[in-house]
């Protein structure tokens, strides 16, 4: 149980959501993961379980989406480039690295291997780092929880979790503001709908 008494742990997941039961599921995830990541997917999924719970979204697609969300990350990065070019991606995404993939090639990955087929959920975890002009309110709680899940520490979160706090909106544009200013001062290339999404969610 967290502190408002919702227990998160031990969340089964529907079957016309994902074929495999949660110990199967996870132990498919562990394989793919090192264990700091493994423990990050679980905080980002008991995150996003407490965000669904405090706005009101869809819990089960948001426990689930926190808990895959990262399932292909630690994919290399030729087996990302060889599924662009060869399962009809835009072929400017060869443009970009693992930041970019591990969430718009991921969620294709996911589809195929852990046999999710919702759109819902594999939206979010496609715009996980990146957002979008028309985020929906499962894309806010991913995004937002992955950036302020417990085991995150670097300057700037308590004010990620407060704007988070504050709403689901407030918490994307702190996220994609900090997110932007980290791209612009490392001289990273920014991904059109990571500018797409400040441009939605912080210009005036
Ligand atoms: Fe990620
Ligand atoms: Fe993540």
């Amino acid at each position: 149980m967290n502190e408002r008494g919702f227990t998160v742990a031990n969340v089964n997941y529907r079957q016309e959501l994902v074929p495999f039961d949660r110990k199967t599921l996870l132990e498919r995830i562990k394989a793919q993961l090192s264990d700091g990541r493994f423990q990050h997917v679980l905080r980002v999924e008991q995150t996003a379980l407490d965000l669904a719970e405090r706005y009101g979204g869809d819990k089960q697609r948001a426990g689930l989406a926190g808990l895959v969300h990262d399932y292909a990350k630690q994919r290399p990065d030729e087996e990302y480039k060889a599924l662009i070019r060869t399962e009809g991606f835009d072929p400017e995404l060869l443009a970009y690295n693992n930041g970019i993939w591990h969430g718009v090639v991921g969620a294709f990955i996911i589809e195929r291997e852990l046999g999710i087929h919702d759109e819902q959920i594999l939206n979010a975890v496609r715009q996980h780092t990146i957002g979008s002009d028309n985020m929906t309110k499962l894309d806010k709680i991913i995004f937002v929880a992955d950036f302020i899940e417990p085991g995150r520490d670097f300057p700037g979160i308590e004010a990620a979790r407060q704007a988070a706090a504050t709403s689901l909106d407030a918490g994307v544009a702190f996220e994609i503001k900090q997110t932007l200013n980290y791209l612009l001062s490392t001289n990273k290339k920014i991904y059109p709908k990571t500018i797409a999404t400040y441009n939605a969610y912080v210009a005036k």
